[in-house]
């Protein structure tokens, strides 16, 4: 039986165009929620949701300061409030280390990093204004513990996605407001795609796995829902590994 953890919930998802962010603007949707998505793919957002009521497409791109103020104040505008966010968005450049380009860099800092607190600090903005007793869930990475090379900047934004994380969750406690994190490891997403289809570095990433598999959008899904709702109404400042035992240390 369908559960509907989120009726009369207002849900904003970043990046829920594609991936884990739209499997979870779909899993919101069936459990009740109205949801904004913002993502920068405007046709594959419309396309994902074309005629669903539920949901609202919004061009913004999370990198941008001023686009996620207005964004966020459309949300305000047409659902009065915010309960849910999912802060989700983010983007792999891969290079090693001495290949990095700068622009590489700031990309995915901005993306992943930066967009996180844009979005998380103007919707946490709006839950404090309106007293909102409101959830957010950042989307960090199993990179944020465990050494990955090739992928220079990536694990870097999502260990700083951690702390940060960890202080949202810490200010925004007197307000009610729960802030927490899960960490995916590869799933089946385009964002792994370049290993998933490969099938040589297919075998030696899945030999590395515990399970010997990828995760599934549903189960990312799933634990992020979860630190969403009520059931995880005693946890914040946690950052949930969803990853079959990859990075333990
Ligand atoms: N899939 C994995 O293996 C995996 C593992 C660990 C962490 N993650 C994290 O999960 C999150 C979702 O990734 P995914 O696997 O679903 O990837 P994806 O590429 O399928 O989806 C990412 C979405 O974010 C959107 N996006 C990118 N840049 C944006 C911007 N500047 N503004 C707004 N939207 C933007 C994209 O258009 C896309 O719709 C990311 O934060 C990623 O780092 C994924």
């Amino acid at each position: 039986m369908e559960r509907e953890r989120f009726v009369d919930k207002i849900a904003l998802v970043t990046g829920g165009a594609n991936g884990l962010g739209r499997g979870m603007v779909e899993q919101l949707v069936k459990e009740g929620a109205q949801v904004a998505v913002f993502d920068i793919e405007d046709d594959t957002m419309e396309e994902a949701f074309d005629g669903n009521d539920r949901v609202y497409c919004v061009h913004c791109d999370v990198r941008d300061y001023d686009q996620v103020q207005k964004g966020v104040q459309n949300v305000i505008e047409r659902y009065g409030r915010i309960d849910v966010l999912m802060n989700n968005a983010g983007i792999v450049h891969r290079q090693g280390f001495l290949e990095c380009s700068k622009e590489g860099w700031l990309d995915v800092m901005d993306t992943n990093l930066n967009g996180v607190f844009y979005v998380g600090q103007a919707v946490a903005r709006t839950m404090v204004d309106l007293g909102v007793e409101g959830c957010i869930v950042n989307t960090c990475s199993n990179t944020s513990r465990k050494t990955v090379a090739g992928v220079t900047p990536y694990g870097p934004s999502k260990a700083a996605v951690k702390m940060l994380t960890q202080i949202m969750a810490l200010e925004l406690a007197k307000y009610g407001i729960h802030v927490n994190a899960v960490a995916p490891g590869t799933s089946r997403t385009r964002i792994a795609a370049g290993t998933i289809n490969d099938p040589e570095r297919s075998a030696a990433f899945l030999a590395k796995m515990p399970f010997g598999r990828y995760g599934e959008v549903r189960e990312m899904v799933s634990v992020a829902l979860f630190l969403a709702s009520e059931d995880a109404s005693f946890i914040t400042g946690e950052t949930i590994y969803e990853e079959g035992g990859f990075s333990l240390p």
